[in-house]
């Protein structure tokens, strides 16, 4: 079994971490055209951006084959995923493939420009995480064919959010654009490292954050410093799954 992942804040690598040995970070293909993957099981576990499939991850399954017996998608979410799991079903892969179980898993819920830090990490305790892990685990060895079904509305406001999040992206640079460096920056480079899109850079002082977004907020929630900030943000407060080293998002 293979499984990929995208992880902003580690909650999709813990997940990932908890099914399977051999995982991958997607941002490794970041370059690649056509990448092509093969296994009896293969499965991919992301966040919920926007209710629905971050664009990173969707371009990223419609660039890549897969050759596999049992394809599976597992979103980690904080608050609600509406018609998410629709959305996923009705994307195709490079070789037309599509899902054959989809689930999700709550986390805590790390979109600053909406959430207090603090208070998401404390009501995330009473969430059954690990719970729903094993459940999911099992219902994979079984290989069962499922997703949650979401009612007409769920699956209409995801699609129109799923269309902000490409247009923000598309049109605004997503969260770049709010993104500020202040004078804590120590210019250690994590955030140059962590990004997924390659959109942050460094001369030998100075940090400088491109127009080429996947929203993500690693860099903010991950800036050993907490010298990276959105406009929006609730607080100063950062997150990262307490199970996850900042090694492993690198
Ligand atoms: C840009 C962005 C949009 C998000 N949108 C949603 C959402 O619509 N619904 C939700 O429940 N959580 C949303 N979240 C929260 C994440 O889905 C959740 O915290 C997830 O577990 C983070 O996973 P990660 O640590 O692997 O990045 C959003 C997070 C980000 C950064």
């Amino acid at each position: 079994m293979k499984i990929l992942y995208f992880s902003g804040t580690g909650n999709s690598l813990y997940v990932a971490k908890l099914l399977g040995e051999e995982i991958i970070p997607i941002k490794q293909y970041h370059t690649d055209p056509q990448p092509i993957f093969e296994d009896d099981v293969i499965g991919i576990i992301f966040p919920v951006y926007w209710i629905s499939v971050p664009v990173y991850v969707r371009q990223f399954l419609e660039k890549s084959t897969f050759h596999c017996d049992y394809l599976f998608g597992i979103m980690t979410y904080g608050d609600h995923h509406y018609g998410a799991s629709e959305l996923l079903f009705e994307v195709k892969t490079a070789n037309g493939r599509t899902f054959d179980y989809i689930n999700y898993v709550k986390m805590v819920e790390n979109y600053l420009p909406m959430y207090e830090m603090n208070r998401e990490i404390k009501k995330a305790q009473s969430y059954y995480t690990e719970a729903t892990i094993v459940t999911i685990r099992t219902e994979i060895a079984d290989r069962k064919i499922y997703r949650p079904k979401a009612s007409r509305f769920s699956q209409k406001l995801s699609k129109k959010m799923n269309q902000k999040h490409c247009q923000a992206i598309r049109e605004n640079e997503g969260e770049a654009r709010n993104l500020k460096i202040t004078n804590g920056c120590i210019s250690c480079g994590i955030c140059v490292q962590i990004c997924p899109m390659h959109n942050i850079s460094m001369n030998y002082r100075n940090v400088y954050i491109g127009m080429n977004c996947a929203d993500c907020l690693a860099c903010i929630q991950n800036c050993p410093k907490g010298a990276i900030h959105t406009a929006k943000e609730k607080s100063k407060a950062r997150y990262r799954n307490p199970n996850i080293s900042l090694q492993e998002l690198l």
